[in-house]
């Protein structure tokens, strides 16, 4: 059994009790399955395998460097969006040729570092980046493909701050755009017409928001090679969503099908960029109770996890399963009590600091660990050091051993990049 999961009252993960990783790695603490992230992967990779397509992890849901190392050894991709990321999958061993510059503000010097890496495609999101492009291409005299993030103008009917494909967020160019400036490329020699992209938003649980943004874009391939250009590729995003009120992903077979029915028979090569279908439901965030406390007309569980460390439950109003490590039965103690749901916080001094909210749980006393669950996408890589708070380690376990993969920095590692001047010393 791989992932998380029960057995004899206690969570697991990949046959190792969560309990022993926190004794031994200390709390807050991310822990990701090596075996669900491959499995993901592979389900991804075979559901859309009905064509020409090749998957590239986004690098932005989970980049700690073994987790992209175990990625990269099943043949993975790459999809990033900065120079960070950028030398992330370098190291880890990501062919350079399978990486994909996505993003709305690539600096020249991000766009230079990419030619001389030798990426495979960068995807420009305005005409002012296609500009740069070509231009930097021609001064260094380094190619590569160049493709057109297209806006779609669909709604991906996801949280407002993560959908990205109607026509009044920042992201991609106008469908009416594209054909002038896909020209510029097409004539250009410095680089190669590397097709469209596209990537309307994250979390999406239906296939018709998919379904729409892909018809148009069909459309907008059909209109480029009526006018004799070639379009060799499509690269069609992320956004394959994850329930988090169950752990069930998005139906990625019906996906697949939508894929083949739409472009099995095309000449077209497809990139995928899927970020939280891979490593979502393979991570939790481990913590453990300080204190529980009541109000007048609440109970709170107060743990040693933060905003600082997942930030998605006050960002995005996300609901993240929260589940005791260890299976008590014991009936609701005499704080936490009445039987009424409790608020899982955080000691972050802000009101927005919480884990969850109106929980029922089972009752809880200090040092009791608690596991945040689909915490590893978008967990680790929103951490800071908000309240000079060491943000939570990162472990993953592999074939049933569990290694420390980012270390908790010290207070002492925090302190030490500010820099006071000789004036105040
Ligand atoms: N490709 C591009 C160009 C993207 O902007 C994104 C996500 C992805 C791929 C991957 O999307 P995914 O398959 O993971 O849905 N922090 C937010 C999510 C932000 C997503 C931004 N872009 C969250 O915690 O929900």
């Amino acid at each position: 059994m791989t992932g998380f999961t029960p057995a004899n009252g206690r969570l697991m993960v990949d046959g190792l009790g969560l309990d022993d990783i926190a004794a031994e790695f200390g709390t807050p603490l991310y822990v990701y399955s090596g075996a669900a992230i491959a499995a993901a992967f592979t389900r991804f990779q075979q559901a859309v395998s009905g064509a020409d397509s090749h998957v590239h992890f986004a690098l932005k849901a989970n980049s700690n460097m073994a987790v992209l190392r175990l990625l990269a050894r099943l043949g993975a991709g790459a999809d990033i969006v900065s120079g960070g990321e950028m030398a992330r999958a370098l190291a880890a061993g990501i062919a350079p040729e399978k990486i994909i510059f996505s993003g709305v503000g690539k600096t020249d010097g991000e766009i230079t570092a990419a030619l001389e890496a030798g990426l495979g495609q960068i995807n420009a999101e305005s005409a002012a980046e296609v500009d740069t492009v070509l231009r930097l291409a021609e001064q260094t005299g380094l190619s590569t493909r160049l493709a057109l993030r297209v806006n779609p103008d669909v709604d991906a009917k996801t949280h407002a701050k993560i959908a990205t494909g109607k026509s009044d967020t920042k992201f991609g160019i106008s469908m009416e755009d594209c054909p002038a400036l896909y020209r510029r490329i097409s004539d250009s020699d410095a680089v190669e017409a590397g097709g469209l992209a596209v990537h309307i938003g994250s979390q999406i649980m239906t296939l018709e928001p998919f379904e729409n943004a892909w018809v148009n874009l069909l459309e907008l391939v059909e209109t480029l090679r009526d006018d004799g250009m070639n379009v060799p590729a499509l690269d069609l995003g992320g956004g394959v969503g994850v329930d988090y009120a169950t752990g069930e992903t998005a139906d990625i077979t019906a996906f697949g099908a939508l894929v083949t029915r739409m472009f099995g028979n095309r000449k077209l090569r497809l990139g995928f960029e899927p970020g939280r279908f891979i490593t979502a439901e393979a991570g939790v965030l481990l913590t453990r109770v300080i204190a529980t406390k009541t109000a007048p007309s609440k109970d709170f569980i107060v743990v040693d996890g933060a905003m600082n460390d997942l930030i998605r439950p006050t960002l995005y109003e996300a609901y993240h399963r929260i589940e005791p490590v260890i299976d008590s039965t014991a009936e609701p103690a005499a704080t936490q009590h009445s039987g009424r749901p409790a608020d899982v916080v955080g000691p972050v001094c802000e009101t927005g600091d919480y884990l969850g909210l109106d929980r029922h749980l089972p009752a809880m006393t200090p040092g009791d660990l608690l596991a945040v669950r689909s915490a590893g996408a978008y967990g680790a890589v929103m951490r800071s050091s908000y309240n000079t708070r060491p943000p939570a380690a990162e472990v993953l376990v592999l074939d049933g051993k569990a290694h420390l993969v980012s270390r908790r920095q010290t207070v002492e590692e925090l302190i030490a990049l500010d820099v006071i001047p000789d004036d105040l010393k």
